[in-house]
């Protein structure tokens, strides 16, 4: 768990403006040596950051680095809630292990994770400062059975925060937690609880979203995926971008602490990417196949079988299938 140093801060704003920028000057300004410069390029380097380097003429970042700040966002947060930024993390989900509170909203961003992860216990990628990638820790009076739902409160608050973006494209919901566009993931949502026997849970609602994620081997994601500045052709600032989802979050999930998914079933009609597909539900070792019909009360999947029964699914991993099973 690291903080960004005040020194690579201040470097990256220097280099913000994509202009050529030499050491002695780099130098001059954050009042280091020229070494010290060279050692903040490397680290740079390390986190992935490219850079141009021409001799005489010193370094170029090859595209802007807006970092994430902490201020700016809570400055436009009305709830009370704290706000931790780091510069790398294992996971923004294992920040909460150590630091519980079932009380207050808790919100941690990072700009790099080192085992980022995803459902399933796959690993999530996203390279230093381009993404969006954070968890909120959330107190619910609520018994865990309860939450069943959340997942769907929360893509459906992500993708009403995508609004001011005017995609082309309509962005979707696949059940429980991706967010497609186009066919290709643009975010993915992880949810851990953590039930309290004082009838509480505390839910850490962690959130990748691909901001400004332009290349990537197929062997880092292996599945299909788009992030906004592909889709906008525009850099995003991730703190406005992060401004939004977060506010949007705050309301919606008071509003499902009050009144459960009842509000929400309507508007995950409009988003639901599976409903009348054909769907294949994995989950541990047991298979279904049935046509997607929406979700109930509780955010079960349902699956309509070939016998016309209908199965309330709560959990698994979703894919669309050609064949119907008997
Ligand atoms: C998925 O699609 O499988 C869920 C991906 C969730 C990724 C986010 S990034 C922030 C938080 N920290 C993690 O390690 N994972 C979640």
């Amino acid at each position: 768990m690291k903080k960004l140093s005040k020194n690579l801060q201040e470097i990256i704003e220097l280099l913000n403006d994509c202009n050529f920028h030499d050491g002695t000057s780099l130098g001059e300004k954050l009042n280091i040596t020229r070494a010290g410069i060279w050692k903040l390029i490397r680290k740079l380097q390390d986190y992935g950051v490219g850079f141009e380097a021409i001799k005489g003429k010193g370094y170029r970042l090859t595209k802007p680095l807006i970092l994430l700040n902490k201020n700016i966002i809570k400055k436009q947060i009305k709830t009370k809630l704290s706000i931790e930024t780091f510069a790398t993390i294992s996971s923004t989900m294992d920040y909460f292990k150590e630091n519980h509170d079932h009380k207050n909203i808790k919100i941690c961003l990072a700009e790099l994770q080192t085992t980022g992860r995803g459902r399933f216990n796959r690993k999530w990628h996203s390279p230093f400062a381009q993404n969006l990638t954070f968890s909120i820790g959330y107190p619910f009076a609520k018994d865990i059975s309860q939450l069943a739902g959340l997942s769907t409160v929360v893509g459906i608050s992500i993708c009403q925060s995508l609004k001011n973006y005017q995609l082309p494209k309509a962005l979707k919901l696949k059940w429980p937690n991706d967010i497609i566009y186009d066919e290709k993931k643009l975010a993915g949502v992880l949810i851990e609880i953590e039930a309290e026997t004082n009838g509480w849970c505390n839910a850490i609602i962690g959130i990748g979203l691909n901001a400004n994620l332009q290349h990537c081997s197929k062997q880092t994601i292996s599945q299909p995926w788009t992030s906004l500045k592909t889709i906008t052709g525009k850099y995003i600032d991730r703190n406005l971008l992060c401004i939004n989802i977060i506010k949007y979050l705050l309301a919606n999930l008071e509003k499902f602490s009050k009144q459960g998914l009842t509000p929400f079933m309507s508007i995950w009609k409009n988003y639901d990417y599976l409903y009348g597909k054909k769907v294949t539900l994995q989950n541990f070792n047991k298979k279904l196949t049935g046509i997607a019909q929406g979700i109930n009360k509780s955010g079960h999947l349902l699956l309509r079988q070939r016998n016309e029964k209908i199965i309330e699914c709560s959990s698994g991993e979703t894919s669309i299938s050609k064949t119907l099973q008997k």
